[in-house]
């Protein structure tokens, strides 16, 4: 119970869920893996294209090298954006106040990811078309896409402190902004184990890419073969699995303790075997032979495959034990705010508020005093105010006590030029006389 002390307890919105929970669950996963394998192209690709650049100032063939990874930068962009929908909109559905307690949390940083992606992106394509234009501006070309590498790197440290944050109810009253969140213990080993996907499958992406039979190595390079470009991409791809692995660990022996449970261990170790597997395989690649370069690829690719399904549905499974917690004391007060409402609605209680009375009225004192409260608002004694002044309504109904309390209770439309007044069917016959008698001696 001492979770209920520290912990903001927030009302959900009394909707259902578009889908069965575990279908939104499978959507999320699934749709988020093949969004994060683009955004790891994405990502990877920008960070090789640089690297390779540079090193083109001196040799040229890496100076083709980049200029060809940078041309698939921008395609798998697209397609990262358009497969980040589903996982975005399945996050909303299935943890709605939890990530929007995050980015709220966050929201300088978290709504900065919009211009950034875009100054980003625009770099990209510039970066491209330029190539030729800016041949004789090496360092103001790999300027482009150094600028474009730094945001690219910074976008998905806002991304993992949000889905961080939202797992930590408790820390929501702590935090103060983007930074103090990104301190939270895992967010940044989880942040360089993603660094580390994303030259991996950028790595494995160029084996396959100059595999490719149709694919022209001899038109386009000077000098390098296919077998010396694969050998690049293995070396890569080595790296990256080696940052996965050992980041990976520390993921592992930071997590907070929360969410842990055996299965998430179990889970997350299989993962981890999968990224040994590659490894091993993208190694064995690497120094073998010519002709037998490629005979490993698939099942680098296949390890590769079931590490993202493992480790996603490891961090899926660990979000659900951080949580459900949580989300059961939300229900219940969702839940018990539900039925006082519907009670209150069911049960309504006319509030009565105390007259203020000014004796000083003698006989018209009552009166004046349910007019000042019910009445004062739209009509004063002798001019017009939202509605006709109180003369105007003693001349007409002088001799028509009921007609003047009638109107009071269910007032009709007459005026053209003015509103329609509200009915008090509220007010007590008592109450009535008392308020008709005022008016009425309100005189010219
Ligand atoms: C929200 C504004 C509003 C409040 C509050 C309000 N009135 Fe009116 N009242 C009007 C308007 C507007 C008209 C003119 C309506 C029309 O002519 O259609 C009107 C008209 C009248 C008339 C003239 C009826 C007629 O036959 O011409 C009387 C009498 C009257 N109000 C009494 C009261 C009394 C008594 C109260 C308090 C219990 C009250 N009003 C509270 C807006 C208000």
């Amino acid at each position: 119970m001492l979770l209920q002390v520290n912990i903001p307890i927030p009302k959900d919105i009394p909707l259902p869920l578009p889908l069965p929970e575990w279908l939104l669950v499978i959507l999320l996963v699934i749709s988020f893996l093949l969004h994060i394998i683009f955004i790891n192209l994405m990502v990877g690709g920008s960070l090789v294209t640089l690297w390779a650049q540079i090193k083109g100032l001196k040799n040229k063939d890496y100076d083709t090298f980049a200029h060809e990874v940078a041309k698939t930068i921008t395609v798998n962009k697209s397609i990262a954006v358009v497969l980040g929908v589903a996982p975005l909109l399945s996050i909303n559905t299935l943890y709605t106040i939890y990530f929007y307690s995050a980015n709220a949390l966050t929201g300088f940083a978290w709504i900065m990811i919009i211009p950034l992606v875009t100054i980003a992106f625009l770099l990209t394509y510039l970066h491209k078309y330029t190539w030729d234009s800016l041949e004789k501006n090496k360092q103001l070309h790999i300027g482009i896409i150094a600028s474009a590498v730094a945001i690219f790197l910074f976008i998905p440290l806002i991304f993992l402190t949000n889905v961080n944050l939202m797992m930590f109810p408790e820390k929501w009253a702590e935090v103060q902004g983007f930074l103090s969140a990104l301190m939270l213990p895992n967010v940044l080993p989880r942040y360089f184990e993603f660094i580390g996907a994303c030259i991996a499958v950028t790595g494995i992406f160029i084996v396959w890419y100059n595999s490719r039979k149709n694919y022209p190595v001899e038109q386009i390079y000077s000098s390098f073969t296919r077998y010396e470009l694969k050998k690049i991409g293995y070396s890569i791809g080595i790296l990256g699995l080696s940052l996965q692995i050992l980041f990976g660990l520390i993921v592992l022996f930071t997590l907070p303790s929360k969410g842990i449970s055996y299965s998430v261990i179990a889970v997350m170790g299989g993962a981890g075997s999968f990224l040994a597997l590659a490894l091993w395989f993208s190694y064995q690649s690497l120094i073998s032979e010519a002709d037998k370069i490629d005979t490993h690829l698939k099942k680098i690719i296949f390890s590769v495959l079931a590490f993202m399904v493992f480790y996603g549905g490891s961090r899926q499974m660990y979000r659900h034990n951080s949580l459900y917690k949580h989300q059961e004391l939300v229900a219940f007060h969702t839940a018990e705010f539900q039925k006082l409402s519907k009670e209150a609605r069911e049960n309504p209680t006319e509030e009565k508020p105390e007259l203020q009375v000014d004796e000083s009225l003698g006989e018209y004192a009552k009166g004046a005093a349910i007019f000042n409260q019910y009445c004062a608002a739209c009509h004063k004694p002798k001019e017009k105010l939202v509605g006709p002044p109180v003369t105007e309504m003693s001349s007409i109904y002088a001799n028509n006590v009921d007609g003047l309390k009638n109107w009071i209770k269910a007032p009709g439309k007459k005026r053209p030029d003015y509103p329609q007044m509200p009915g008090f069917p509220q007010l007590s016959e008592e109450e009535l006389n008392e308020l008709s008698k005022y008016i009425l001696s309100v005189k010219n």
